[in-house]
């Protein structure tokens, strides 16, 4: 009988152990913010934001919950589900452009609110990207033996950096947290693959400019609104298509499976025309599509890891199941990851 997938790890990873998804959980704030809210504040209409989107509400943070807070909360929800407690916790990756300050890192932040003494922290910046990119470098230490339990968080706040006065992006994005226990699991393949992709030359199609060393923040800078973020949606959704769709083919190429094996794809949720269009150039059916986007909006780094989340509660996958995993996001930045669960 054929294999069900190939292990692309298996021929060159000669230390390696499988690195496996033993919890995983999700946060968003209450605060519910509607399309008929947004009327009022730009001028759009619920009619536009759905007919180009897909979106209908995003969930806004308080004003005293900041980033650090989602993670911590989608991380004792994922820390749960693995059944371990922080003291197990030897290392802390949080992927987020909306860090809730530039330092120390909200890896550190988090690891201070749940107490995971033991813990060493850090942040990666691959915006929407983030989640993969942190598992792929999250599973690393497992392979290698150097530590027994991971927490990878995708978490932001960017209703901090959204102009609410740009209906072109202030309609699009939201807040909210998503967490992964990573451990090596007995009798299990895990994480199968992980392709990432960058492509600084189109660096400027999706940006924040103010704030960093380039653009300290002054009062001119504030004016100019260079702390906001900016995007070319157009430009931006074409190379979101094109990159998620190559990535996606070359993760299931490196496992020798094909979309039919896979069964739940979970692409980044920005735009369900995105995700349809990708759907429909990899084959996949309505039925493999998880889409929460509807409720959230565009939620970066946090996209694919809250949808992850609600999809295993959702009863859509089954331990043994395969799942893809695809992202894209500013940089621009790209990745697809294919899982046994
Ligand atoms: O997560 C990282 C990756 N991000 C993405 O992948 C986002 C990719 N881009 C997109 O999702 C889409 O390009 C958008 C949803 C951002 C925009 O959709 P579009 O079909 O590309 O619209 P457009 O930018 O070409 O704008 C069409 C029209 C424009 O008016 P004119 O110039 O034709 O008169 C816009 O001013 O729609 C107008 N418009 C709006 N109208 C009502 C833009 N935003 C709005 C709005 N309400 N909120």
């Amino acid at each position: 009988m054929k294999a069900k997938f190939k292990n692309p790890r298996a021929k060159h990873d000669f230390r390696g152990r499988p690195c496996s998804i033993t919890g995983v959980g999700s946060y968003v704030p209450e605060r519910i913010l509607t399309n008929a809210e947004l009327e009022k504040m730009v001028e759009t209409s619920d009619e536009w934001i759905t007919s180009r989107t897909g979106i209908k509400e995003r969930r806004i943070a308080a004003s005293n919950e900041f980033t650090s807070d989602l993670a911590a909360n989608a991380a004792e929800r994922a820390m749960k589900m693995a059944g371990v407690t922080a003291d197990h916790i030897d290392l802390i990756i949080v992927a987020t452009l909306t860090p809730d300050m530039p330092f120390p890192s909200t890896a550190c932040l988090v690891q201070r609110k749940i107490g995971a003494a033991r813990a060493a922290a850090f942040d990666i910046e691959a915006a929407c990207s983030g989640f993969i990119y942190a598992l792929e470098i999250g599973q690393q230490f497992i392979l290698s033996r150097s530590y027994e339990t991971v927490l990878v968080i995708g978490a932001e706040k960017l209703s901090s950096i959204v102009n609410w006065k740009d209906r072109n992006t202030c309609v699009l994005f939201g807040d909210g947290a998503g967490a992964a226990i990573l451990q090596h699991r007995e009798n299990s393949h895990g994480l199968l693959t992980a392709v990432m992709g960058a492509d600084g030359n189109k660096a400027d199609l999706l940006s924040m400019p103010g704030g960093g060393s380039a653009c300290p923040a002054t009062a001119k800078s504030v004016a100019d609104g260079l702390h906001f973020l900016r995007m070319d949606g157009k430009e931006t959704f074409k190379n979101a298509v094109n990159a998620m769709v190559s990535a996606a083919n070359e993760a299931m190429r490196r496992c020798d499976v094909d979309i039919t094996k896979i069964k739940c794809v979970i692409p980044h949720q920005a735009n369900q025309r995105i995700i349809d269009a990708v759907g429909e150039r990899l084959k996949a059916t309505p039925e493999q599509l998880f889409v929460n986007l509807h409720k959230y909006g565009n939620t970066s780094a946090a996209s694919v890891a809250i949808a992850l989340d609600e999809a295993v509660a959702a009863g859509k996958v089954s331990r043994g199941d395969l799942i893809l995993l695809v992202v894209f996001g500013a940089g621009l930045t790209w990745g697809a990851a294919v899982i046994e669960w």
